[in-house]
């Protein structure tokens, strides 16, 4: 059996015995039933499984769960706070960011590390961020104006 791995997820520690080298996605998904973390391509390329890790954007089907030892995840199953979705969330539903919705947890916890720091962040930059996540339905529009508008919450009016 592996040995056992903790590290912090949604703000509660927890310990796996996974193989350290078995990707982070499948862990959260199959072992810790956090089934919000989507798979999209599995090479890293789309943005679906992107979780953070110390608030960082990480493609979580690219991350061997050992790398996570001691750190922190958040998935997006840890953003709202007693059922009440966080201004990110809110945003996107607000503003119908998303049509299959595969793309959305990546793509809210990519904004969310973004706005985190930087509330005020401009179109171009927040486009900059988002590059690596990417949605097939094409709702990438509504996506940037949720994102603007969730700064705007967050940061205050421009
Ligand atoms: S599923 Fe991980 S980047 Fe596409
Ligand atoms: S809403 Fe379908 S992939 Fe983005």
């Amino acid at each position: 059996m592996a040995a056992p791995l903790s590290f912090v997820l949604n703000g509660k520690p927890v310990t796996v015995q996974s193989p350290g080298d078995r990707m982070l996605v499948w862990v959260l998904r199959d072992e810790l039933g956090l089934t919000g973390t989507k798979v999209g391509c599995e090479a890293g390329l789309c943005g679906a499984c992107t979780v953070l890790v110390d608030f960082e954007p990480v493609p979580s089907c690219a991350t061997p769960v050992a790398d996570v030892a001691g750190k922190s995840v958040l998935t997006i199953e840890g953003l709202a706070v007693d059922g009440r979705l966080d201004p990110v969330q809110k945003a996107f539903q607000d503003h119908h960011a998303f049509q299959c919705g595969y793309c959305t947890s990546g793509m809210i916890l990519a904004a969310w590390s973004l706005l985190r720091t930087k509330p005020r962040a401009t179109r171009a930059e927040i486009l900059a961020h988002m590059e690596g996540n990417l949605c097939r339905c094409g709702a990438h529009v509504r996506i940037l104006d949720a994102i603007e508008a969730a700064g705007q919450v967050l940061g205050g009016a421009r």
